[in-house]
């Protein structure tokens, strides 16, 4: 049986994106952004998942304003990085899993949330940066450590998804994942956020009592999320906070009670608040002490680890 072990919200900003393909990284400014993730990448290569679910937005590349489906699978073998203007990124292929994202699809939508069902799509920043902000920078010519499978949701056209069914979604999906019938161990992904606004008159704003409060309310108890109506984040966030949305369903697919093993955020990155938080189900422990040291209380490592070893034997 698949399992979901764990879900990593992350800011997906396309000039990290630019940083690192431009060789900026070791740049002051990017140096504090890039620091955030080192433990994180850690972690992941500790994990090691056999696929990540990746909850993103297009930015108008897959698909433009003439179509804009409010959920999208992506069912594709593969998926290429976007042309966003100034060609694609210099990223590998993305590799999909064709089988588990149809049975993903199958489950869901027989569960009422109708998902649109993509056999080819390119993807853009805002997945592939995340990817490097976890994975770390992969080469062109290589491959991403585990195959994909995206999940756009429409944050750029009124009306998006309310927070409740993004999460709601989320538990539809952990559903899905759990009646496939291969073992396999599975990391979500949301991504975008945290505040920001990048036009009109309060281009710039960044709001980080917002932002910190939502990262705890997304550890502790993220029922409260689910009510925030979209003028709330409007307002509070800036225009493109309401990326936050895309998060809830990364948290629906975890359990309630879940352990935060680690945080980070920092302002700015070009106009963007960069928030991050790693979050494991409680059953599956953290994988390892090292790369888990945490702004907030971690799990109880040793008991876990064993867990996690068993479990490893068992799949
Ligand atoms: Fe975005």
């Amino acid at each position: 049986m698949a399992k979901i072990i764990a879900g990593i919200g992350a800011s997906h900003v396309p000039a990290i994106g630019a940083a690192i393909d431009n060789g900026k990284t070791e740049e002051p400014y990017w140096k504090r952004v890039f620091a955030g993730f080192e433990k994180s990448q850690a972690w992941m290569r500790e994990l090691k998942p056999d696929v990540a679910i990746i909850v993103y937005n297009d930015h108008a590349t897959a698909f433009s304003v003439e179509m804009i489906p409010t959920f999208a699978l992506g069912c594709a073998a593969e998926f290429p990085p976007a042309d966003e203007g100034w060609g694609p990124r210099p990223v590998p292929v993305v590799e999909g899993h064709p089988a588990l994202a149809s049975h993903i699809a199958q489950s869901v939508i027989l569960d009422e949330f109708d998902l649109t069902i993509c056999n080819k799509m390119e993807v853009d920043h805002g997945m592939t940066v995340p990817m490097n902000l976890l994975f770390g920078k992969v080469d062109k010519n290589s491959h991403w450590p585990c195959p994909v499978v995206p999940l756009a949701v429409n944050v750029v056209m009124y009306p998006p998804p309310t927070g409740h069914r993004c999460y709601m979604l989320g538990r539809a999906i952990r559903k899905a994942v759990e009646s496939y019938p291969h073992d396999l161990r599975v990391v979500i992904f949301g991504t975008g956020g945290l505040s920001h606004q990048i036009s009109g008159p309060r281009a710039g704003l960044i709001n980080s009592k917002w932002d910190k409060n939502f990262l705890d309310n997304l550890s502790k108890d993220p029922k409260k999320l689910m009510k925030i109506p979209h003028v709330d984040y409007m307002r509070e966030a800036g225009a493109e906070g309401i990326e936050m949305v895309m998060w809830l369903v990364m948290r629906g697919a975890l359990d309630d009670k879940v352990d935060e093993v680690y945080r980070f955020y920092t302002v700015p990155a070009s106009n963007t608040a960069v928030g991050h938080i790693i979050l494991q189900n409680k059953k599956y422990g953290a994988a390892k002490k090292a790369a888990t040291k945490s702004t907030r209380p971690a799990v109880k490592h040793k008991r876990a680890a064993a867990r996690v070893k068993v479990d490893r034997k068992r799949s």
